[in-house]
This record gives structure tokens, sequence and C-alpha cells, in this order.
């Protein structure tokens, strides 16, 4: 392992406001990590309260992403990853599952919570053959992102672009195709969009406790329709079986379910 000299300085205390409930604080916490205060887990419990299948759907989700990667390593070939809103670490983040099974993969993070970058150390723990750099950036500047991600990764060989439980945070579905537009448009053929997200019209109660977290002051999540998530792709080439609910994109052997939960995602290539 290489020292992470690159890493970013923990950021001022003040910046990080612990008196109000932060998503990536919040998911940290139903995924079962320790990065979080207690207004983050006073306000996932009342979350869990009405709908424990969040917890279910963090978890998930996590392991469609653990997934995906796998198999743009092992058979896509992929060594370039892009991975915007990427949370505070946890485990089997992405350089983590890429380079134990490609030593050379190249992985850029993105975020823009104080918090997330205090903890980017943790995410910058590279193997020797590869790199890992953090980009404290908003998913709305497209642009800037590119530009940065340009100084670790080589954009002109194909490359992963993940966008996981990212895109309800922009509330406009055409801004956050335009943005996923942009960021594809500065891959080459060869390159591939992982999506997965809060899926609505699929269980009532994830739609009520959804809607009643959105009103409780905290940064609003927008769950989007199937159809919607679909849309993210067009364009690219669905890797089969296309969008779907995370538990069912290429579960593993033996996995114990394949259940229809409100979380959909799908990876495809661009032609
Ligand atoms: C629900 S977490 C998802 C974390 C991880 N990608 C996962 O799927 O486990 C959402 C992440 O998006 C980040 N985020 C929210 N709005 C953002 C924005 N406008 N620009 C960049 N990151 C943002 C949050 O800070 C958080 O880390």
């Amino acid at each position: 392992m290489t020292d992470p000299t690159t890493a970013p300085e923990p950021v001022a205390h003040q910046k990080i406001d612990t008196s109000v409930p932060h998503s990536a604080r919040i998911w940290n916490y139903w995924l079962g990590g320790k990065d979080n205060y207690p207004v983050d887990e006073e306000a996932g419990d009342e979350y869990t309260a009405v709908f424990p299948g969040i917890v279910t759907i963090a978890r998930s989700s996590r392991a469609f992403l653990r997934r995906n990667i796998a198999y743009l390593v092992s058979e896509a070939g992929i060594r370039q990853f892009l991975d915007v809103g990427t949370g505070l670490p946890t485990a089997e983040n992405t350089h983590e599952v890429a380079q134990r099974l490609a030593p050379d993969a190249r992985i850029v993070y993105v975020d823009n919570d104080p918090m997330v970058l205090a903890h980017a150390r943790a995410l910058l723990y590279s193997s020797r053959e590869g790199a890992t750099a953090y980009i404290d950036a908003d998913v709305t500047d497209p642009d800037r992102i590119l530009a940065a991600a340009a100084e670790t990764l080589d954009l002109s060989r194909p490359t992963a672009l993940i966008l996981s439980n990212i895109l309800g945070h922009v509330a406009d579905h055409d801004q956050a195709r335009s943005i996923v537009t942009r960021l594809m448009d500065g891959l080459p053929s060869g390159s591939y969009l992982s999506v997965n997200d809060g899926s609505r019209g699929v269980d009532p109660v994830f739609e009520q406790a959804q809607d009643a977290y959105n009103n409780s002051g905290a940064v609003p999540y927008n769950l989007r329709t199937v159809e919607e998530i679909a849309t993210f792709f067009d364009g690219l080439e669905l890797v089969e079986p296309g969008v779907v609910p995370v538990t069912q994109w290429r579960p593993e052997p033996g996995s114990p379910t394949s259940e229809v939960i409100a979380e959909h995602g799908g990876l495809a290539r661009k032609p």
C-alpha cells in the first residue's frame, strides 16, 4: 500500500454541521458504519420506523455496485473509474473491489460533503500499481469534474462512470439527464455508465417515508420511476439484464434473495 500523500487535509470541524441530519451520514448508519452523529441515527431510526426496508435497499445497492465493478474489471476490461457521490468510506469501496481484481485500476472519487472530504484519506490507500484521487466537487458541475478527473485518469481510454444513489439529489429530471449526458460525452467509446437509485411506483411505504424525510429539513432525495431511471441510459447499450431491481442484477450464484425492491439499477456501454 502506498502512503496517500495527495490526500486532502481534514476540513475545519466547524464546516461539518452535526445539528442537521445528513444524507451521507444517515446512509453510512444504515450500511452499519460508524461515521455518523446522534442526529443522523435519530433521523435514520425515524425513517426505519416507517420503512425498515431502507436498510435492505442500502445494503443491496452496495452489493449491486460491487457486482458491477467486478463485471467491469473482469468481463469488460475496464481499469478506470469515476465514482461521483462517493459517500463515506465503508466496506468494499470502489477502489478496494476494483484493485483486488486489477491492482492497476485507477479511481477518482467525487463528493461535495465536507464530512466525506474529511474522511477521504481512507479512500486514498491505493495499490502501488494503481491510483486513487478525491475531488471535492458538485455533481451539477460536470465540466469541473471531468477537468479534475483528467489529472488522474486518461480520459481518452474507456472509463466507468458510477452514479450510485446520487441522482436523486438532483431534483429536476432534465437537469439530471443533462449531467449524465455531459459526463458521458467526456468519456470515449467503450466507456460504461452504472446508475442505481431509489425507485418510485414499487413500494408506497417507501415513498411515504421518503416524503416525510424530504419535508424534515434534510437535503431532499427524489425517487424516480423505473422509466425515468432507464432514460439515463438512452443512447447506450444496456448490459443484460437491463434496468432491474438491484437484487436481480446478475446475482451471485446461491445469493439468498432476488426479491423486487424499490432500488433499480443498470449498467450500459457507450457505443
Ligand atoms: C446516499 S449517498 C450514496 C453513497 C454511495 N454512492 C452509495 O451508493 O453507497 C449520496 C452521496 O451523494 C453526495 N452528494 C449529494 N449531493 C451531491 C452533489 N450535489 N454533488 C456531489 N455529491 C453529492 C452525498 O454527500 C453522499 O455522499
